[in-house]
């Protein structure tokens, strides 16, 4: 399973970037919203230019005709942008224009996997379920995701499942589990997958034992 971030925060990404682990990164009108002094193409370009991975920049245009204006927009910003499209008919019908023309799809607020079924169908490279949201709303958001994955593998369907929304660290786990291609995740949720208290006390039992040993091998030398 491949890690994208979920932030439009250049300097979250460019950490997680270091660290190895970043395949690629989701952004959205409200993730973006949350920065400042930048333009959403000129954010998304920067974003490219770091991670050289599947960048999603979302369309926020309502109508068909709007939908494929924005999208060939968005997707001429950089060859890594895939275009972000609501689920809803007018999304549906741009994503299946869109897709013909070889522009990549993520087809997003996924909450069934009914609508899942219907934009792999409709030629969207990656469908997101958003897990978070769905178990907000009283059901199994993993249970979606693992709905998909078996029909879009029973069907050969060639989507990838991107697992969305996801708000812990566990949820990663059950993603990965429940084969997810891809998850998506908040920068504070990729720190906390790297965390566990018995690492951070294995190392300071490991520094103290190093520190008397150094001490005792030099009283050692000096009174042999
Ligand atoms: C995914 O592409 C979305 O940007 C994101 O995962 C939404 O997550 P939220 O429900 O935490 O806003």
């Amino acid at each position: 399973m491949r890690l994208f971030l979920d932030t439009a925060n250049i300097d979250e990404i460019r950490a997680a970037h270091k660290m190895g682990v970043l395949a690629g990164v989701t952004t959205n009108p409200s993730l973006m919203a949350k920065e400042s002094g930048i333009t959403y193409r000129e954010r998304v370009i920067e974003i490219c230019e770091t991670v050289k991975g599947p960048v999603s920049a979302e369309c926020t245009a309502r109508d068909v005709a709007g939908l494929l204006e924005e999208g060939r927009q968005i997707a001429a910003w950089n060859p890594h942008v895939v275009v972000k499209i609501p689920i809803d008919q007018n999304g549906l019908e741009a994503a299946a224009t869109l897709a013909k023309e070889g522009i990549k799809i993520n087809m997003t607020l996924i909450f069934s996997a009914n609508q899942a079924l219907l934009a792999a169908t409709a030629g969207a490279t990656y469908v997101s379920p958003f897990v978070g949201r769905i178990d907000d709303a009283g059901q199994d958001g993993m249970e979606v995701v693992r709905e998909s994955v078996e029909i879009f593998d029973r069907y050969h369907l060639p989507a990838q499942v991107l697992a969305a929304s996801l708000r812990h660290p566990r949820h990663i786990v059950e993603a990965a589990q429940a084969g997810a291609s891809i998850a998506t995740i908040p920068y504070a949720v990729l720190k906390a997958m790297l965390k566990h208290p018995l690492t951070d006390l294995g190392i300071e039992r490991f520094l103290a034992d190093a520190r008397t040993y150094v001490r005792e091998s030099a009283r050692q030398r000096a009174n042999p």
